[in-house]
């Protein structure tokens, strides 16, 4: 069999190399900012590419002097979670295995379990250690969560510490405990900056924004950009390099019709690419999207049968209108009763991580999934 030529366009997990667009404006920008120790929160919405940019990043100011601690707690439940997460962050920094040994000795509640071994393949020692399921009490792992934030100010000087998805810390239910402990810990850890990213913006807002939050007003927020003309461009010649040709207008639709997010960008590229078209016009682009949707249908049909009647309603005003959604005739156009009827099914689906809010403002609403909107729109004829 031929081999098949590799497809420039990758989707899905974050990307770097080849499939990586630099954004060396925002790359100065952040830096300046924890460079000088000013703790960072930078909010995107979902795809947009946070993850990829931020380890770019990282391991751009690895190379110049600071050394960072990547976590992603996207998927964590429990303190203990949190906590293994951090463990496995620090034991698997490259030449950190020595001090960051004798940091987690000095923890008691780790001591016993750490043992060390040698890398049979590259001969380099490297360590374990499993928590004493003695010490599982809620208790214990609250002390070693702080015993080991504090350990961090014997690491090196200038350390990055990384946190992805930070609004997931909010839905561990403790009364804001891990939150209000990052924050002691922020404070007094001075050598260390700390950027979190998220996607929940008004989750995130009222973080940052509320004044009985530990976190109030402590960290510098930065809005996750969209992508200025050198996306388009940078599209442009990743197909060129493999032969195929493609309008300029027609990335340009392709980027307004799923939000602009890099993602989706990149997927339905990937499609026309694999479907071995070698001509993309807008057709082509309209085409590919609907195959990419369609692919989805399933999953659309399945979540919007979960939903309330006002609900659904509300997601199909959101898909159309999409702006002042809460003006009268829009109501009544999409048969929904009131106004507050409207809140309470925005304030539902946000919860199900299903929409969000832009900014601060009310009646403009933006869809986690741009394409869940683009079925609605073509279901809903
Ligand atoms: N700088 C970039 N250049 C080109 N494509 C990008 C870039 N950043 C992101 N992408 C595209 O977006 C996809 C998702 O990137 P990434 O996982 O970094 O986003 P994210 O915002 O962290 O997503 P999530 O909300 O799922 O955590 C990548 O697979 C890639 O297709
Ligand atoms: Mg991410």
């Amino acid at each position: 069999m031929n081999k098949l030529p590799v497809n420039p366009f990758k989707f899905g997990d974050p990307v770097d190399g080849d499939y990586y667009l630099p954004r060396p404006d925002l790359e100065n920008f952040v830096s300046q900012f924890l460079i000088n120790r000013i703790h960072v929160v930078l909010i995107g919405p979902r795809r947009f590419g946070k993850t990829s940019f931020l380890l770019n990043l990282l391991k751009k100011l690895n190379k110049s002097s600071n050394s960072y601690i990547f976590i992603d707690i996207f998927n964590i439940t429990s303190h203990k979670d949190f906590l293994h997460q951090m463990l496995r962050a620090l034991k698997n920094r490259e030449g950190w295995a020595d001090s960051v040994k004798s940091t987690f000795k000095a923890i008691t509640n780790l001591r016993p379990k750490i043992s060390t071994q040698i890398d049979l393949n590259t001969g380099t020692p490297s360590f374990d250690f499993t928590l004493d399921s003695v010490i599982s009490s809620e208790k214990d792992i609250k002390e070693i969560i702080q015993d080991v934030l504090s350990s961090l100010s014997k690491l090196e000087k200038g350390l990055i510490f990384a946190i992805d998805e930070f609004q997931k810390i909010t839905e561990i239910d403790d009364g804001g405990w891990l939150e209000a402990t990052l924050r002691t810990h922020m404070q007094q850890l001075r050598n260390i900056s700390f950027i979190f990213t998220g996607s929940r913006r008004s989750v995130i807002y009222d973080m940052l924004n509320n004044p009985s939050r530990p976190l109030y007003k402590f960290c510098q927020s930065i809005e996750f950009p969209s992508f200025g003309d050198e996306f388009t461009d940078w599209v442009l010649k990743r197909f060129m390099n493999v032969g195929i040709t493609c309008e300029r207008d027609a990335i340009q639709h392709l980027r307004k019709l799923v939000q602009d997010t890099p993602n989706y960008v990149q997927m339905v590229c990937f499609h026309l690419v694999a479907l071995g078209k070698n001509k993309i016009t807008i057709e082509e682009i309209n085409n590919a999207l609907k195959i990419v949707v369609q692919q989805n249908a399933y999953a659309y049909q399945t979540l919007l049968s979960t939903l309330t009647p006002t609900q659904q309603r509300t997601l199909r005003l959101a898909a159309k209108e999409g702006k002042q959604i809460f003006a009268k005739e829009l109501l009544s156009k999409y048969e929904i009763t009131s106004g507050a009827a409207l809140s309470s099914a925005i304030k539902s689906l946000k919860d199900k991580e299903i929409l969000d809010e832009e900014g601060a403002g009310r009646g403009t609403v933006i869809f986690d999934d741009p394409l869940f909107a683009i079925w609605l729109r073509t279901s809903f004829e």
